[in-house]
């Protein structure tokens, strides 16, 4: 019992920045992305090896791209980067010593992890390292289901991989594992060592779930949905719907900024983390139509980061209900109502049996005047049109109340005890 107490708090110590960061950016990255067809084009068009491998000989990579990432995920208001050290095509983007088909030794000629780290590091970003266990380049890759000298073989070479980047970087903060297919078992890929090693190596590190073992964090892809509660969960979500760079896509298949300002409510409601995706051009610059909804997230977040940012509660059910101009978010006993359907000057709330004691919007100090019955807030002196402007218009409302927020509405009229 000791052991597993010291064990969660151990966690809860290791993970509080990242709880805090809510918001991070994923970097989908490689061979793949001189195609332009997603990152999964080898295994979807069978691509024979003779005609991929030359891809790491025509990658030219441009002056330390890593350096737009980091500053536009800055000004986007995110807090850390994940990038693909190395996608299912197993290609490295390291100078590694486990193989040559690495971006030291071919094409780029550069180490694209080390560069990728200086950035953080320049820009004050926590640095996540991305890193497929499938590999779909390594003779041993599928082999090791079947034969255990090819398993032996390929686990030795995972673990070195996996040693190089956990001990020639300095201080490395997220191990994003990512598909773990062949090997059907946790035993079979030997991840309780390779993760012991990893936090002998890097003892504040947060690990995520895909190595077979849950580890700190579940990661829900594609979709917005929390974890059991007291378990660490981050959303991954693509920007147009492929990870790797897509150009061919409409301007309507990108997430808007105000859709993605939505998973951030999503997110911080359920107290987890939204990892949004950037797929790069091959050489390196973001794709236009994620620079301008990434600055117009962050400049929301300079405005309204209070709702998003830190430790927050769950705002789920029957803490707060659904209502139908916006949505909740929670920290103790304060409120905040993200309204995106802005109805004017006045705006009402049923249910809350709490005491309010401030209202106001963020953004501005003023306290607004209000009315509170028991059944019914009245909150008054709202500007005419959202005062959070196009393209996000979603505007935050604080609503302090004196205890913990409670508010009852069910699905009848009355509620049974009030009748
Ligand atoms: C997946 C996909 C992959 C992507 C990843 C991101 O499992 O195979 O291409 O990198 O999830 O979460």
């Amino acid at each position: 019992m000791e052991t597993y107490d010291q064990g969660a708090q151990d966690r809860a110590q290791r993970m509080q920045w990242w709880h805090e960061a809510r918001f991070g950016m994923f970097v989908h990255w490689g061979l793949y992305s001189q195609l332009g067809r997603h990152e999964w084009v080898m295994n979807r068009e069978r691509i024979p090896l003779a005609e991929y491998e030359p891809l790491a000989d025509s990658w030219q990579v441009k002056d330390r791209p890593a350096r737009e990432w980091a500053r536009l995920a800055k000004a986007a208001g995110m807090q850390y980067i994940v990038m693909t050290t190395k996608h299912h095509e197993g290609f490295c983007l390291w100078d590694t010593k486990q193989t040559d088909y690495n971006a030291v030794r071919r094409g780029p000629k550069r180490d694209l992890v080390q560069e990728f780290v200086d950035a953080c590091r320049e820009f004050g970003l926590k640095i996540g390292f991305y890193y497929s266990l499938m590999d779909w380049h390594h003779p041993d890759g599928t082999l090791c289901v079947k034969d255990e000298a090819a398993r032996y073989r390929f686990l030795e070479f995972t673990r070195g991989c996996v040693r190089e980047l956990m001990s020639n970087y300095g201080r490395i903060d997220i191990l994003w594992y990512d598909v773990s297919w062949p090997l059907e078992s946790p035993e079979r890929w030997e991840s309780a060592v390779m993760n012991q090693m990893v936090r002998e190596l890097q003892p504040h590190i947060i690990i995520n779930n895909r190595s077979q073992l849950p580890e700190d964090f579940g990661t829900p892809e594609e979709h917005i949905t929390a974890a059991e509660a007291g378990r660490a969960w981050e959303a991954c979500m693509t920007f147009n719907g492929s990870w790797g760079y897509m150009p061919y896509t409409l301007d309507e298949d990108w997430h808007s900024a105000r859709a993605v300002v939505s998973m951030l409510r999503q997110c911080t409601a359920g107290g987890g983390n939204l990892l949004l995706n950037i797929g790069p051009k091959p050489d390196g610059s973001v794709p236009e139509p994620a620079i301008g909804r990434l600055q117009a997230v962050g400049q929301w977040l300079e405005k309204y980061g209070e709702a998003v940012y830190g430790s927050v509660d769950p705002a789920s059910h029957p803490q707060l209900e659904w209502m139908p101009l916006g949505q909740f978010t929670r920290k103790g006993n304060a409120v905040y109502y993200w309204v995106s359907r802005w109805p004017g000057s006045a705006l009402a709330l049923g249910g809350f049996q709490s005491q309010l004691v401030r209202a106001s919007l963020l953004g501005s100090n003023t306290a607004l005047p209000f009315t509170q019955e028991p059944r019914r807030i009245v909150i008054q002196g709202l500007p005419a049109d959202n005062p959070d402007g196009l393209p996000t218009a979603t505007a935050v409302l604080k609503l302090e109340f004196a205890s913990e927020p409670l508010q009852k509405l069910g699905a009848g009229y009355w509620l049974p005890e009030e009748v």
